[in-house]
């Protein structure tokens, strides 16, 4: 898979990169990332990359031009299968939104700031708009940072068996059951008791039911779905 990033702040955006399991997933040649500063795509000699609004009101618009220039060169080199902008009025990130787009080849994220991007943008260029949550962000970076990792971890073998996607929370529309390890005593705080009976399908069966409980408990919105 291929993720070119397009933005205003592409130091933002390196350490996510340089750690851990996105890292990992890089060096081993699963994942290719490339950030792309929009302002090497301005056209003045301010370098400028976004303007006042026509009509009035407060605020700057990301412009079309060197977003234009930016996406046509990349489109250019290859097929994209989406292309995503990030903004808190897009759909809500989730984990069928992640599964969805780790399968797919080539993905351009671009990610907004100052009021927002240019509607033409949106209208003609945009696959997708997605946001983080119910909150604003100074910009799209920090957002396309949680779904470049929601995404990558899911790429086979970026996962080790260990740690499979499989078991995570959200991948059956259920919270992840409760874990414990080592001491099975600590200052009298104990380990539930099923956990060293050995019985495998019972174990099993527990975990289900924990899981079950929580989601009830913390997210009963994902039963109904
Ligand atoms: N940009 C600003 N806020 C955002 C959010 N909540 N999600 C994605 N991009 C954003």
């Amino acid at each position: 898979m291929r993720i070119d990033i397009i933005t205003v702040l592409p130091e933002l955006l390196k350490s996510p990169f340089e750690a851990s399991i996105l890292k990992r997933a890089i060096e081993s040649k699963l994942v290719e990332v490339h950030l792309h500063n929009l302002r090497d795509y301005a056209t003045d000699n301010y370098k400028s990359v976004d303007d006042y609004q026509f009509g009035g009101g407060a605020g700057m618009v990301m412009m079309i031009e060197p977003i234009d220039k930016c996406i046509s060169a990349l489109k250019e080199e290859r097929p994209y299968d989406e292309i995503i902008y990030m903004t808190p009025d897009g759909k809500t990130l989730n984990q069928g939104i992640a599964n969805q787009l780790s399968l797919k080849e080539n993905i351009i994220i671009l990610c907004g700031h100052y009021k927002g991007v240019d509607q033409r943008v949106r209208d003609h260029y945009i696959s997708r708009e997605i946001s983080i949550g119910d909150y604003v962000l100074s910009g799209g970076e920090l957002g396309a940072a949680v779904l470049c990792d929601a995404v990558i971890r899911l790429i086979p073998g970026v996962l080790g068996n260990e740690t499979s996607a499989l078991t995570d929370s959200f991948q059956d529309n259920l919270l992840a059951p409760p874990i414990y390890t080592r001491p099975r005593d600590y200052n009298g705080l104990q380990v539930p008791e099923i956990l060293f009976s050995g019985n495998f399908p019972e174990i099993e069966k527990w975990r289900e039911e924990q899981a079950y409980e929580r989601t009830k408990t913390h997210r009963p919105d994902l039963l109904d779905e």
